[in-house]
């Protein structure tokens, strides 16, 4: 379970992220939507212990990230997307490596590896250099090394951009099989029909707040559009002041009341 405080960072003038708070609680999965810019990415780096927050607190677990990191590093598996892997290694290589730093040896480190390699089907592929991989391939080196210590909390920055339609489905599928696991999962993404399928609920992020958090069901009828996209359009439009909104600064229980124009909007 991932409990997030309150947290804000800035960046000069930007408002990066500015007081967001959301739970994410094991066996689901929470979707972190917003448009570029919103704060997803900086939000996830904070969840992790990459970036210091100015404000507020993470939980995970019931670990504090500030005084507890390490309980947390070992609590999280996290795909970010712009983490690469290295040419010369093969993917169960990979694994061995980064199940090293989590204290993984011997017997367990193998098996875990190979536990991974299973659960992406990776079969094929699990003992060529990553060297000439495919995006879809480094991406399940980059998830498999997230996920080789077998975290509780998952979490994943766009998982699925950029890749083809097949390496899309796999993606979602290893979603889905994580929850259905019981894990925890939190992950980023720009496909609105992607969320509405897989989300139990979403945060909506604009402008470093959260504008909306819900079930995409409960978003859809909150704002009285046909769509999770349109929804989206919606709450985003009316978060960002072109339109009067009490979602600027929900709590996920705004009122749709007044705001029956927001769907107006959608198109
Ligand atoms: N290291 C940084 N230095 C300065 N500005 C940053 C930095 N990281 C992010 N930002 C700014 O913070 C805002 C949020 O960025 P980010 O969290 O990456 O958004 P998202 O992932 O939702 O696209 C953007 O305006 C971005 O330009
Ligand atoms: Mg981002």
């Amino acid at each position: 379970m991932i409990e997030v405080r309150d947290l804000v960072k800035h960046y000069g003038e930007v408002r990066a992220v500015d007081g967001v708070n959301f739970e994410c609680p094991d066996g689901q999965v929470t979707g972190l939507l917003g448009p570029n810019g919103a704060g997803k990415t900086t939000t996830l780096r904070m969840i992790c212990g990459l970036i210091r927050p100015m404000r507020g607190t993470v939980i995970v677990d019931g670990h504090d990230v500030r005084q507890d990191p390490a309980a947390v590093r070992r609590a999280l598996g996290v795909q970010t997307d712009s983490s690469g892997t290295y040419p010369r290694l093969t993917p169960r290589e990979h694994f061995t490596y980064f199940g090293g730093f989590y204290g993984l040896s011997g017997p367990d480190l193998s098996a875990r590896a190979q536990a991974v390699i299973d659960m992406l089907g990776m079969g094929e592929f699990a003992d060529r250099k990553t060297q000439g991989f495919s995006r879809g391939q480094r991406q399940k080196v980059i998830l498999g090394r997230a996920l080789v210590h077998d975290p509780r909390n998952v979490i994943m920055d766009e998982p699925t951009s950029g890749l083809d339609v097949m390496a899309v489905r796999e993606t979602r599928d290893v979603i889905r099989m994580l929850r259905d696991r019981g894990h925890c999962v939190l992950f980023t993404t720009h496909y609105m029909d992607e969320a509405a399928k897989l989300c139990d609920r979403v945060a909506i992020i604009i402008r470093g707040r959260i504008a909306a958090f819900g079930s995409p069901a409960e978003l859809i009828e909150k704002t009285g559009c046909d769509s999770l996209e349109d929804a989206f359009v919606a709450l985003a439009g009316g978060a960002q002041g072109l339109l009067v909104s009490e979602y600027a600064n929900a709590d996920g229980n705004g009122n749709a009341s007044g705001d029956r124009n927001a769907s107006g909007r959608t198109r």
